[in-house]
């Protein structure tokens, strides 16, 4: 094993899936607090209300939708809301740092919650309380040797923007959030380690309706939109801060060829351009790729891109790498359909989550290959877990051993990427501690090494446990990754 000295072990959550405290301190409802809880049969839902008093509901991503006419996002007194107080980490966090310095974590990787910053956005000023709880948040991660790294934007934003300004869509929000990553740049000057964008690629896997034009236009301009407005928060930091890092990050959707037929090498490749290296190009080279033109071309798009955009992409690139990665699955051209599903065909080679989900570690050795051989700058495995179902037993203890072995063969992969040659900066495990589950709103999809006794309608005790996963853990990240046994 041989993880570099200063390697950042640690663990990840987002604000809006862990914090709670959704009205408190001075914070503006964000577009997550509007998400009912669901299943993986019956999703999560974004809640509004029509003028005429009648509650409706949206599919959840409407960071770039259009709400039905005249409609706002509302709360609804018949339906129940996780991430209103999800694991409450917002009245727990120094117990939960605590907990994580026990761990051995030498980083913890979290998001700032834009509507405490800015609750009724730039022109209407900072929320002094939003930013005393952030600085007592890094304050005790910083007493215990944490490394914050901070993320400003993870599916979320203050409510508003989406009903008076429609979400990414509008280029007003390149310099809204811009505004706010130098604010909060200036603001944090303890924390060393930034990224702009929690899978900024999702903006382009949530269309809903591949065959709604206006849809996929409007998704792909939002996700241009984000792409400059990361661009200048890097460019920023780096001519103001030249000694911290600025990374921006990119869901890790990895496909197999589901066979050797090169039609479905063909066509995986292709699902890898769209899916995943279209906006990782971008932000780490700094301008599309020649194949997002065709991409374009073929989907009949065009992008409003103005000469400013492209300089600010070509300034703007990141430091370091950032990906999620859980699963792997596979393209085929060959079901009966003839259609290509990039998140549908199962592996034959690999056991699945209680989710679903492909558990596939030598896959992440492939993918980590794939993205230094390409930008050969330091990768950072931001948020890898296993989400399943635990059972707290009468003595307190969690017997996640499925979570340990998880674990153990993906840190083996990520040894072995090193040992190969991958510069590799970090892991941080996501979900370290319970939270809410960001695709079905549910909090028994666990993730942590530490229980939260609490359910899927907010009852319990809130109490934290340690899991079995908890030691194992600890033993890997003190060790540096030597002891995985
Ligand atoms: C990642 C997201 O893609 O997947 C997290 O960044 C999310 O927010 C994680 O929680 C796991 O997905 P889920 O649906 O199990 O919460």
């Amino acid at each position: 094993m041989c993880f570099p000295k200063g390697f950042l072990w640690g663990g990840d959550i987002s604000a809006n899936q862990c914090e709670g405290g959704w009205d408190e301190g001075g914070k503006s409802p964000n577009m997550t607090d509007y998400h009912t809880g669901g299943t993986v049969n019956s999703p999560r839902m974004a809640t509004y209300i029509m003028p005429d008093g009648t509650y409706g509901k949206t599919p959840a991503m409407i960071e770039n939708c259009n709400l039905p006419e005249g409609a706002k996002l509302a709360i609804n007194p018949d339906e129940f809301y996780p991430n209103h107080k999800a694991t409450d980490f917002y009245h727990h966090y120094k117990e939960d740092i605590a907990m994580f310095a026990e761990l051995g974590f030498k980083a913890f990787n979290m998001t700032l919650s834009w509507a405490r910053i800015f609750p009724k956005g730039i022109k209407e000023g900072i929320n002094p309380e939003g930013v005393e709880f952030y600085h007592n948040v890094f304050k005790e991660c910083l007493k215990y040797g944490i490394e914050p790294l901070v993320h400003l934007y993870k599916y979320d934003m203050p409510a508003f923007y989406i009903e008076e300004l429609g979400g990414w869509k509008n280029r007003f929000l390149i310099e809204e959030f811009v505004e706010f990553g130098k604010a909060s740049i200036d603001e944090f000057q303890e924390v060393t380690y930034w990224s702009t964008f929690n899978e900024i690629n999702a903006a382009q896997f949530s269309i809903l309706d591949s065959n709604n034009q206006e849809e996929v236009q409007r998704q792909y301009q939002a996700l241009h939109n984000q792409l400059v407005a990361s661009a200048k928060v890097v460019k920023y930091l780096h001519d103001n801060y030249p000694d911290k890092k600025i990374g921006c990050m990119q869901a890790g959707i990895f496909t197999h060829a589901l066979t050797c037929d090169p039609e479905d090498e063909l066509a995986n490749q292709r699902e890898m351009q769209k899916n995943f290296w279209y906006a990782g190009d971008v932000f780490a080279r700094g301008y599309y790729p020649s194949y997002a033109k065709y991409l374009w071309k073929e989907l009949n798009i065009i992008l409003d891109i103005t000469e400013e955009d492209t300089k600010a992409l070509k300034e703007g690139t990141v430091d370091f790498f950032e990906f999620s990665y859980y699963f792997s699955n596979c393209v085929t051209t060959q079901e009966a359909t003839g259609n290509l599903n990039f998140m549908g065909k199962k592996n034959p080679y690999l056991k699945e989550s209680d989710w679903g989900w492909a558990i596939d570690p030598k896959g992440l050795k492939f993918f980590m290959h794939e993205i230094y051989d390409r930008y050969q700058i330091p990768l950072m495995n931001c948020e890898n877990g296993l989400g399943a179902f635990d059972t707290l037993e009468e003595d307190g203890t969690v017997h996640d051993q499925y979570r340990i072995d998880y674990m153990r063969e993906h840190v083996k992969a990520m040894s072995e990427a090193i040992d190969e040659g991958v510069d590799l900066m970090g892991y941080t495990w996501w979900g370290c501690i319970d939270l809410v589950s960001a695709g079905t709103g549910e909090i028994r999809k666990r993730y942590g090494f530490i229980y939260v006794d609490v359910d899927d309608f907010g009852n319990g005790t809130y109490k934290r446990y340690k899991k079995d996963s908890f030691e194992y853990c600890k033993k890997v990240y003190t060790s540096n990754g030597e002891d995985i046994d």
